[in-house]
């Protein structure tokens, strides 16, 4: 057993188990001296009941793990209801999101109830056996007695104590239970330290920023691999562009830089080191990050903005919120930057959103920018604007930028045209517009759509 489960079992029942188990032996050695045939009278049913209680581990540890998992169920939908509530009430899914909800809560229900039973019954049971203990003792007592073996005295005491030692024998019976009951959670502790832990190291200083992806593969789930043999370098000062159609795998090859999962095969470098190699924190300090799913907290926008720089003044936020083109709508809200926007900024809209993302990538400054689809949900006028705090945010910086409009990617230095997770073009934008090369088309099907 490893440290977590002796500190969770000493805190819990250990200490009684232990100090019962220890009494009941003690006394009942002691008695048996005094008088064998009314000691064994009194504790015949110990055996019994061990026996009882260790025979119905198994199908007490089975009803213990369906309840842990149905409770797990019931708590997941839940929280699911809770993060997708917009979309429940649009989709007026709300009558089919509650049956679910229901059925997990019934099946829990029922396990939990066919489990109390069982367990009811053992404890129950294991009650009325031990009386069996004493009602015999004071039987085969009466017989000693009648027959002159033993004395009053000796039949009185053993009576005395044979209402008392129960308790202890009870405790212990009960504390085996808990303990069979703690097993599952214990098992799942132990799941989770088992866990290797990486050896990495933050002292990371390279003589460059360049990202570099060397036959990647990847998937988030068996058998749905997302990424095929994807290798690019994205140098520093460069801008580098991820194009290609939705679901082709650009957030995740974007993500993947910043080591938000471990790949499969293959190797990512950040000035040539292996990104495994270096520990989270240290590495994620080097990347200032435009989601295209911005997350906001409930909290003021000067602090929201603030995440980008834990220490940064109120006139360094402000310097960027403009840059962002955020100081124009904070400034006709109610309490101006202190104003608290909601929970995940539900009270502004998403190019505000994206725009507050955008000045805490400023604020942050870091070497390397990722921007994915950083600019979708701006008008052209807003977008024509933070193009220029943009491009204060990526000079000579290591550049990823994902963007579905194309010619917010022609200026980039290198394009990297991904196609169901495969590389399928890459190079500058000159080079890439041969005829009936996938960036040509998806260039002309843009422009016919715009007109
Ligand atoms: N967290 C995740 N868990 C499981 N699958 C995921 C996850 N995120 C993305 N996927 C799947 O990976 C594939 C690639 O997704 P990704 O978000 O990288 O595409 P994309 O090229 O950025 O698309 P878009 O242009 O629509 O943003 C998709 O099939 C998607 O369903
Ligand atoms: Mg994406």
């Amino acid at each position: 057993m490893t440290v977590v489960t002796w500190s969770i079992l000493s805190r819990m029942r250990l200490p009684q188990l232990f100090a019962s188990f220890i009494s009941i032996a003690l006394i009942a050695i002691g008695m048996a001296f005094y008088n064998w045939q009314l000691t064994l009278a009194l504790f015949w049913v110990v055996p019994l009941e061990l026996a009882i209680v260790l025979l119905s581990k198994r199908s007490m540890r089975k009803g213990n793990e369906s309840n842990y998992w149905n409770k797990r169920a019931v708590s997941e939908q839940i929280q699911e209801g809770l993060d997708t509530i917009q979309e429940i009430k649009s989709y007026n899914q709300e009558n089919d999101y509650l049956d679910k909800l229901d059925e997990k809560i019934n099946t829990y229900e029922k396990v939990l109830t066919r489990n109390e039973l069982v367990l009811g019954i053992l404890v129950n049971g294991s009650q009325s056996i031990l009386k069996l203990g004493l009602a015999s003792a004071i039987i085969i007592g009466a017989n000693l007695l009648s027959q002159g073996s033993i004395d009053l005295f000796t039949y009185l005491i053993f009576m005395v104590i044979g209402s008392r030692i129960y308790t202890p024998i009870q405790e212990v019976l009960n504390n085996l239970a808990a303990l069979i009951y703690l097993d599952i959670r214990i098992n799942r502790m132990n799941e989770m330290e088992m866990l290797p832990i990486q050896q990495r190291t933050t002292e990371f200083h390279p003589n460059n920023y360049d990202i570099e992806f060397n036959h990647v593969d990847f998937s988030y789930e068996v058998g749905k691999q997302i990424l095929k043999d994807v290798s690019f370098t994205a140098k520093q000062g460069e801008i580098t562009a991820l194009v290609g159609s939705s679901g082709s795998g650009k957030s995740t090859a974007a993500k993947l830089a910043a080591h938000f999962w471990d790949i499969q095969s293959g190797k990512i470098t950040l000035g040539g080191l292996d990104i495994k190699q270096i520990d989270p924190e240290t590495l994620l300090k080097n990347f200032s990050i435009v989601f295209q799913d911005v997350v906001l907290f409930n909290a003021s926008i000067m602090d929201n903005i603030r995440i980008g720089k834990r220490d940064a003044s109120d006139e360094e936020v402000v310097r960027v919120a403009k840059l962002a083109r955020c100081d124009e709508f904070v400034r006709k809200m109610p309490q101006g930057y202190q104003t608290v926007i909601g929970e995940n900024g539900e009270t502004l809209s998403g190019g505000e959103r994206q725009r507050i993302s955008i000045a805490r990538a400023l604020l942050k400054n870091a070497p390397i920018v990722l921007l994915d689809e950083a600019t979708a949900s701006l008008d052209v006028e807003n977008e024509t604007q933070i193009q220029l705090g943009i491009s204060e945010l990526i000079r000579n910086k290591t550049v990823l930028i994902i963007a579905h409009r194309m010619r917010t990617v022609v200026n980039a230095d290198k394009i990297i045209v991904l196609d169901k997770g495969s590389v399928a073009e890459s190079g500058s934008p000159e080079l890439l517009r041969k005829p009936n090369g996938i960036f040509t088309q998806m260039l002309e099907r843009q422009v016919i759509s715009v007109n």
